[in-house]
């Protein structure tokens, strides 16, 4: 792999134990995929904040680089395990906040900024199109890529923090155009609803594994449904990018781009995996919406929904503190909160110690909600449409 004189430099120590330690894993990396050199990037987004995931060994790791590392880039970071100010109302352990806040703290002693978000392109962090990025969340780097055109490979968070530190990362995968192209065409059924979106998402993300899809017959999907779609593709399989015929702007760019093979998919197999994605006869401890973290246009429609009913079950959703300011400055927080909803940021029921919370079952409007709460949570789930879970919510 070839090597300018500044990474070498970094590789042999010059610049710091931190620089050291990000570029050997780097190019390690680059060896395992061949890649030829490093590439700069625009930004980078970090995964693996939550102490839940990290641990005590992470800790140690991230404190050893914060010593003497500081990010080159713009580096946002991923949910950890609690609301950062509410922890304490909703439950949160008092021995895992001390815990987390370190973690915060290293990181912020790393030059990273605390956006503590799945959605950073909500958040400021709006990578262009054709810019090269080192991001670590399955959601985002599948949003990066296909809907705003960025280039990023599926990080790890050590990769991503790795990336943000030297300002580099492997050119292979993703940033090239050769792997951009759609591996299969899925001929898909017209949906509506959000939750539609990101089953179709789930099934396809099964078929597809990490190939690189491009739907046809989709119409011209709202950002949230896109959102929806790319984070239950990203949780099923392996993707990392698709297209959408008219839609996303690397076909825009190229309209003849097609595929060999092609698919088509029924509404009757969406409903299949909404019904796989739902346990019956659930009675949910928590309704929760905001997996990936909601835009101010999912809080609207929530509230329009309640249409002055209070909720009488745990109904919480999840957004970005930014999404949140703006949601407080025209009065959408004080609404939703006076009628028993909490707006809760910084985490999310996936990442937090949510069976510590009481939390035994859930009802969302998310497919990878659905899915990592009952394969790494162990709960009962159910996946609903946004009406049905706001019926739910004040049942
Ligand atoms: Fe975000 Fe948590 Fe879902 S990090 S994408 S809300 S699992």
């Amino acid at each position: 792999m070839h090597l300018t004189r500044e990474e070498e430099k970094m590789l042999e120590g010059e610049h710091g134990y931190a620089a050291q330690k990000s570029m050997e894993i780097l190019v390690a990396l680059g060896k395992i995929y061949r890649a030829e050199k490093m590439v700069e990037i625009k930004s980078a987004q970090i995964s693996g904040v939550s102490y839940k995931n990290l641990g005590e060994e992470g800790l140690e790791f991230l404190l050893k680089l914060a010593e003497d590392g500081r990010v080159k880039v713009p580096a946002t970071l991923n949910p950890c395990g609690m609301d950062l100010v509410r922890w304490r109302e909703i439950g949160i352990p008092e021995e895992f906040a001390r815990k987390q806040f370190k973690v915060i703290d290293a990181y912020l002693k790393l030059g990273v900024e605390a956006t503590l978000t799945c959605t950073p392109y909500l958040a400021g962090n709006i990578p262009k199109l054709g810019d090269h990025i080192a991001w670590s969340e399955s959601s985002a780097i599948i949003y990066a890529n296909s809907v705003l055109g960025a280039r990023t490979n599926r990080e790890g968070g050590p990769s991503a923090l790795a990336a943000a530190i030297t300002g580099r990362t492997p050119l292979y995968g993703l940033h090239l155009d050769d792997n951009r192209a759609p591996t299969i065409e899925i001929h898909s059924p017209r949906l509506r609803e959000e939750y539609e979106f990101a089953a179709l998402g789930y099934l396809a993300g099964k078929l597809v594994k990490d190939g690189v899809p491009l739907f046809r017959g989709l119409g011209v999907p709202s950002r949230d449904q896109l959102k929806a779609l790319g984070a239950g593709l990203a949780c099923a399989g392996g993707v990392a990018l698709f297209h959408v015929e008219g839609v996303t702007p690397e076909i825009i760019r190229n309209p003849e781009m097609k595929a060999d093979e092609e698919v088509q998919v029924d509404y009757g197999e969406v409903e299949e995996a909404i019904n796989y994605l739902s346990d019956e006869q659930l009675e949910p401890d928590l309704v929760f919406v905001g997996c990936p973290h909601a835009s101010i246009e999912q809080l609207t429609i929530f509230l329009n929904l309640l249409n002055g009913r209070r909720v009488k079950r745990r109904t919480w959703i999840f957004v970005s503190r930014a999404v949140k300011s703006q949601a407080e400055r025209i009065g959408l927080i004080k609404s939703l909160e006076s009628l028993g909803v909490k707006v809760l940021c910084d985490t999310c029921p996936i990442v937090a110690p949510i069976r510590k919370l009481g939390v035994n079952s859930i009802a969302t409007n998310s497919a990878k909600g659905a899915w990592f709460s009952r394969n790494l949570n162990g709960l009962k789930v159910k996946l609903e449409s946004i009406e049905d879970l706001v019926e739910e919510a004040v049942k």
